[in-house]
């Protein structure tokens, strides 16, 4: 059913005809999309609203252009036999007898608001955005988005969650990023910052007896752009009382699958869960996309007692282009290991595998006269190669290893976004450090600082090092074809446990107090249990509409510079503004 969306100027909408309203008098408001001229003084006009197009038969309309804003007055009938257009929804009828009133002249658009509009600059697209917008495909992507949005409030406050709004301008979150920040008028020489995420007011939010907290939460982070990151981007955030990892992931995926169902009718059903270590190891990433297999292929044992030097190494793994040796030219693989080394290989080893004389299997590599006869049986085993195969190896520590050959994966096997449909994924168990700073010894979170360890690890806490590496944590990220889409953790409510994770970081009790103070005095108070996730909405609308970045889905996206061409901004400020702030510009220094 659509909506009754009559006003005082029209009586229905554009795309809404069909055979059933033959007979009607209609009256239409929209944009003139095309007209063509049939002789006898009749145009076709083509009108367009955001519904679709209908085509008008007018008498004389000799003032038409496109993009005019019109209102027409016609008569609802079929379209004479032979022009039915089958392209169009509206394609059985056309409104005949049309007089038509100009309430807008317009000016021819810098761009065809068509599909041609796809090779047409980025920025110009985005300088007119406004023109841009009236393209069918962006608002396809906008009214999706709404019902994204839509689907994800009614699955949140079905779960008893209640969405809550925490303030933009407020002391700095720790989420890692920069911060944007607002000059105080009130207190020359202080800043507000906008918030990175709601995160340390929604763990408020539970200290307050909330219980269910959400919000379709807008969030702020000034670091490089790429086509899943903007500067200002939206997150569904939400936190939960005494609730689990497990219960967070249930609600979350709860929602998920209301969100699926409602805009496609599939039912998700169970979404897989992975630990972090045996993502990295499978598919070299935390973020798997599943949509393909290519699974990292483990070769250390292989190379136990090698005397290639390149292979000497605590680790070594591989990855098998299946019938990658037609399509891998010698540059293309020169670009391949260039490439590799600029990800962190200290090398990449390819061979191609070859129909011996004999009918055998052999393997043609630079370095195949370094490999013994057994580790090259061995490895032709290991990958189970076929003759047309591409074989990459990489020796490093495991991690390394992982990390190249997971993006070599991706470089050779990802298919294109709108492909393979949506497979999502839970990797739990991530590691509560990420590294360990060779400078001071001190272990560099994952996550922000509030994350709980797992219970099983808390005695590796008083270890050092490597030790520490070792400590999982209860957090958890959603991933959907490849994409972070969200991650989550249960936070620590214990004061004994804070005290000793900001210690492990290195953050003193005077600095603890200054960035973030206000949270542990609200933990003196009586903190329950909690736990929480945000995922970010601009990407998952994205990844439902087969887009590969998320400015499509955007009505007033920054371009990858971060500037906006539309409104100019960013852009300078006027110098008694500035001395009201007091604020003077100087030179940067380094
Ligand atoms: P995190 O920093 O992982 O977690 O962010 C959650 C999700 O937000 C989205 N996202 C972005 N989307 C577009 N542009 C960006 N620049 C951008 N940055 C992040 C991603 C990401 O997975 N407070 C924690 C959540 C929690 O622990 O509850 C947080 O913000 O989809
Ligand atoms: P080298 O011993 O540095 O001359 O390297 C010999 C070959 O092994 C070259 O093709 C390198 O790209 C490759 N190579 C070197 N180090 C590694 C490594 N750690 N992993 C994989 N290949 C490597």
């Amino acid at each position: 059913m659509n909506p009754d969306t009559s006003t005082h100027l029209r009586t229905v909408q554009c795309g809404h005809l069909r055979a059933d309203n033959v007979g009607e008098t209609v009256i239409l408001c929209g944009w003139v999309a095309k007209r063509r001229e049939h002789g006898d003084h009749l145009a076709f006009i083509d009108l367009r609203d955001h519904t679709g197009i209908i085509q008008c038969v007018v008498d004389g309309a000799a003032d038409l252009r496109s993009e005019y804003v019109v209102r027409v007055t016609g008569v609802v009938r079929h379209r004479p036999e032979g022009t039915v257009n089958d392209h169009l929804d509206t394609g059985e009828v056309e409104v005949g007898d049309c007089s038509v009133e100009i309430l807008a002249s317009a000016e021819a658009p810098p761009f065809p608001l068509d599909e041609r509009a796809a090779d047409v600059d980025e920025n110009i697209r985005l300088r007119y955005r406004y023109l841009d917008i009236r393209r069918p495909e962006m608002q396809r992507n906008l009214r999706t988005r709404a019902k994204v949005n839509t689907a994800i409030r009614q699955a949140m406050n079905s779960q008893g969650f209640v969405e809550i709004e925490t303030p933009m301008l407020i002391a700095s979150t720790p989420e890692g990023a920069r911060d944007f920040v607002v000059p105080a008028r009130s207190r020359p020489g202080s800043f507000y910052a906008l918030p990175q995420s709601p995160q340390l007011f929604k763990q408020l939010c539970m200290v307050g007896g909330i219980d269910r907290y959400y919000q379709l939460a807008r969030c702020f982070r000034d670091e490089d752009l790429r086509a899943d990151r903007q500067f200002e981007f939206t997150q569904l955030d939400a936190e939960m009382s005494f609730a689990s990892q497990a219960d967070v992931i249930e609600a979350i995926t709860k929602v998920i699958g209301h969100v699926v169902d409602s805009l496609t009718g599939e039912k998700l059903g169970e979404v897989p869960q992975i630990a972090w270590r045996e993502a990295m190891d499978r598919y070299g990433s935390d973020k798997p996309d599943i949509r393909f297999g290519m699974e990292l292929v483990e070769l250390t044992d292989v190379f136990a007692d090698t005397g290639f030097n390149a292979f000497k190494a605590s680790s070594i793994k591989g990855l098998r282009h299946s019938g990658g040796s037609d399509v891998t030219t010698r540059s293309r693989l020169d670009d391949l290991t260039n490439t590799a080394k600029r990800w962190g290989a200290k090398g990449l080893v390819w061979m191609r595998v070859e129909a011996g004389e004999d009918g055998s299997v052999t393997l043609n590599s630079p370095v195949a006269k370094f490999l013994s006869d057994t580790e090259k049986s061995d490895l032709i085993t290991r990958f189970d190669a076929q003759v047309g195969d591409i074989l990459y190896l990489v020796a490093d520590d495991w991690l390394s290893v992982c990390h190249v050959l997971g993006l070599l994966r991706l470089a050779l096997g990802r298919p294109p976004v709108n492909e393979g449909g949506l497979h999502f994924l839970w990797v739990v168990d991530f590691p509560l450090f990420e590294s360990v700073d060779p400078e001071n010894g001190r272990p560099v979170p994952a996550h922000h600082p509030f994350t709980m360890p797992n219970e099983d690890d808390w005695d590796l806490l008083d270890g050092t090092g490597q030790e520490l590496l070792q400590v999982r944590s209860q957090a958890y990220d959603l991933v959907l074809n490849g994409w972070e889409l969200g991650s989550g953790s249960v936070r620590i409510h214990r004061s004994d446990i804070q005290s000793r994770i900001l210690e492990l970081l290195g953050i003193g009790e005077e600095e603890a107090h200054e960035k973030f103070g206000f949270l542990l005095d609200a933990f003196r108070y009586g903190a329950p249990p909690h736990a929480g996730f945000a995922f970010g909405v601009d990407r998952v609308v994205a990844l439902l509409l087969g887009e590969e970045n998320i400015r499509e889905v955007i009505a007033f996206p920054k371009t990858q510079s971060g500037s906006d061409p539309l409104t100019g901004a960013p852009s300078t400020i006027d110098p008694a503004h500035l001395n009201e702030l007091g604020l003077r510009l100087s030179p940067l220094t380094d």
